[in-house]
């Protein structure tokens, strides 16, 4: 299958590149990025150097770039996007250009290039909180951020290009994933990093807020299944079926990564909270399942892991969190949280 994975410079598409090239010996892969703050060349160094893989920088809403990407393509996965919610709630704009507007630009040249596979990379956030049981892929929409709204635009222009024009599009609805190589303003790696350096935890609210972690190996492996199993048409849920209270809230993320590094919890400081924040998201993904999808990860198991990695590669991160646009940023979005708040 020759590839064209876009957003692949990220940390889950960097991680389905790698997998894909190391697991599917005659496939080939196109990455289309725009390497935004979030994309990193070197989350693909490992395979930068391999005949079947080759870089575009380029914008998925620019039709002539998407255009060139695709020639020669069977099949699509669409990851670039905008992705942090605080960053969606101080600049909105970027959110619709890029996953609404940016997909629609791709959905359209994967149907003038005929594509036979096209998978667009959605979100759990797009059912909005869901405070017990779990969702299931035809429960009704309720995007609470600029974000999960965008995101939700995206996959329903998807859908409807399947429904009108026969575009052999399918969508994978991610619960939060975690691992290596994620982007460090994100909770589990911005913990991880802050504990090091022994700056404060910041704790949203009271800290209770429940999430489906997901190793991002398996959740790759999950859009994998998708991808080459997957019903055209159809709509995929990916998250952990670990039982719910082995996955922990988010305050108690924050304590395990404190307790994995030996740090004390006098680090952990509760701020504002984010507005309208969700409290909780499960998914069932039981559909997925079904497909052949087989999770390896244990939460507990994956947070050791991701801890260590972000321990033993600093020079990864540190470059990252000292640049200009992660520190005005941080300032931002954390300079008027400061006030105890629970
Ligand atoms: N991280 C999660 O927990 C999670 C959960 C569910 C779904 N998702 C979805 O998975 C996908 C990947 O998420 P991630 O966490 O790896 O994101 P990320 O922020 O780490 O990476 C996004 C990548 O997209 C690229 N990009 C952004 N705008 C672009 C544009 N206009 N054109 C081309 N490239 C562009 C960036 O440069 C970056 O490499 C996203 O679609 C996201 O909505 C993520």
């Amino acid at each position: 299958m020759r590839l064209l994975v876009t957003g692949g410079a990220g940390f889950i598409g960097s991680e389905f590149v790698r997998s894909t090239l190391s697991e599917h010996a005659a496939d080939q892969v196109t990455v289309l990025d725009k390497l935004t703050y979030a994309g990193n060349l070197a989350n693909l160094e490992s395979v930068a150097g391999d005949t079947r893989f080759q870089f575009i920088q380029g914008d998925i809403a620019d039709p002539a770039v998407v255009e060139r990407a695709l020639r020669g393509c069977d099949a699509v996965v669409n990851f670039a996007a905008e992705t942090h919610v605080d960053r969606s709630i101080l600049e909105p704009d970027a959110f619709v250009k890029t996953d609404v507007v940016g997909t629609w630009t791709l959905a359209e040249a994967a149907r003038a290039a005929r594509v036979q596979r096209f998978v667009q990379v959605s979100t759990d956030e797009v059912y909005g909180a869901v405070l017990s049981g779990a969702s299931v892929e035809t429960d009704r929409l309720d995007p609470t951020s600029p974000y999960s709204a965008s995101k939700a635009g995206g996959e329903l222009l998807v859908m409807a290009a399947v429904k009108t024009y026969g575009l052999p599009a399918l969508v994978v609805r991610g619960a939060n994933a975690y691992g290596p190589y994620q982007y460090p303003e994100k909770l589990i790696p911005l913990h991880i990093t802050n504990a090091i350096d022994d700056q404060p935890l910041p704790v949203y609210g009271d800290g209770q807020q429940r999430r489906q972690w997901t190793h991002v190996a398996d959740f790759a492996t999950g859009i994998d299944a998708v991808l080459r199993n997957g019903v055209i048409g159809e709509i995929y849920n990916v998250g952990n079926p670990e039982p719910e209270d082995s996955l922990l809230v988010n305050l108690d993320v924050s304590r395990r990564i404190l307790s994995l590094l030996g740090k004390s919890e006098t680090l952990l400081q509760h701020v504002v909270d984010r507005p309208a924040h969700d409290r909780r998201y499960r998914v069932d993904a039981s559909k997925l399942v079904a497909l052949g999808w087989k999770p390896r990860w244990t939460f507990a198991d994956g947070l050791e892991q991701t801890v260590r990695w972000y321990a033993e590669h600093q020079e990864w991160w540190r470059s990252i969190k000292s640049g200009e646009t992660h520190q005005t940023y941080y300032a931002r979005n954390y300079a008027d949280r400061s006030a105890f708040a629970r």
